[in-house]
């Protein structure tokens, strides 16, 4: 199984979840080193493209969970190709809730990242996750920085915490192509602030008809004080 991003936040949780399983693992990353964990590290720029024929050959299935500010639609229509050409099985991807409605230049790149993994031949699977907790504890720790702490009001998030994720991801990729599955989000709701009309809304919270994650931003907090 190849994990394209499997150094990330994401990654490490679900690179040995996937070895549990027993899988043999290869990671794509831009810099591939051995670090002596059973897994083989391919150096590939998904936003270049280069090395990607290599990284892709006799895989069967992909988890793509790389991705960065900018260029996540570029990056992952050359991975979608790279996969056609090595005929891999199964794509998993991970994709953000809301991705569709927010008229944002980064929302705007994760969605054309996820059109290009539906338009492939690829048989594909897609989950649209809600912001992870460690994304919101960098996100708070930053802005603790500042001299006065912003703190918009009317936004609410359902954070999920990335180990529910990487365990739903494994779930999808053990198993055959299903499409775009219900999105998957944390067990609460919480108020942050005014960001725009679709966070106001609601439009990125899902509390009907989603999977839910187990961990709440208590029990996250909890292990990180
Ligand atoms: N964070 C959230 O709250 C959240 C919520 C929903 C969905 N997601 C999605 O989940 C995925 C993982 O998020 P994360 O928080 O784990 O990200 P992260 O910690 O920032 O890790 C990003 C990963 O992408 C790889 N990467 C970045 N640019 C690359 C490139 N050009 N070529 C090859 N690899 C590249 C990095 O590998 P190297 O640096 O080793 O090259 C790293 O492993 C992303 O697609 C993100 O959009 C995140």
């Amino acid at each position: 199984m190849l994990v394209t991003g499997g150094t990330g936040t994401l990654g490490r949780q679900v690179v040995p979840l996937v070895q549990k399983a027993g899988w043999k693992v290869r990671v794509l990353s831009r810099h591939a080193q051995d670090r002596g964990d059973g897994v083989e590290y391919v150096a590939a720029d998904l936003l270049q493209g280069d090395g990607l024929d290599a990284a892709l050959q006799a895989v069967d299935v992909v988890v793509h969970l790389a991705g960065g500010p900018k260029g996540d639609d570029v990056g992952t229509r050359n991975l979608v190709r790279a996969a056609e050409r090595a005929g891999v099985r199964h794509l998993v991807h991970i994709s953000v809730t809301a991705v569709d409605q927010l008229p944002l230049t980064y929302f705007k790149s994760k969605l054309g990242a996820e059109q290009a993994v539906r338009d492939s031949s690829v048989p594909w699977t897609v989950v649209r996750a809600a912001q992870f907790h460690d994304f919101a504890f960098k996100t708070v720790q930053a802005l603790a920085k500042l001299p006065v702490m912003p703190v918009p009001g009317g936004v609410r998030l359902q954070p999920v915490d990335a180990r529910d994720v990487a365990e739903r991801l494994v779930e999808l990729a053990l198993g055959e192509p299903a499409g775009l599955v219900p999105d998957l989000v944390g067990p609460k709701v919480y108020s942050l602030g005014k960001a725009g009309k679709v966070y106001r809304a609601g439009g990125n919270l899902t509390l009907t008809g989603a999977t839910i994650g187990t961990r709440t931003w208590e029990d996250f907090l909890a292990e990180h004080s």
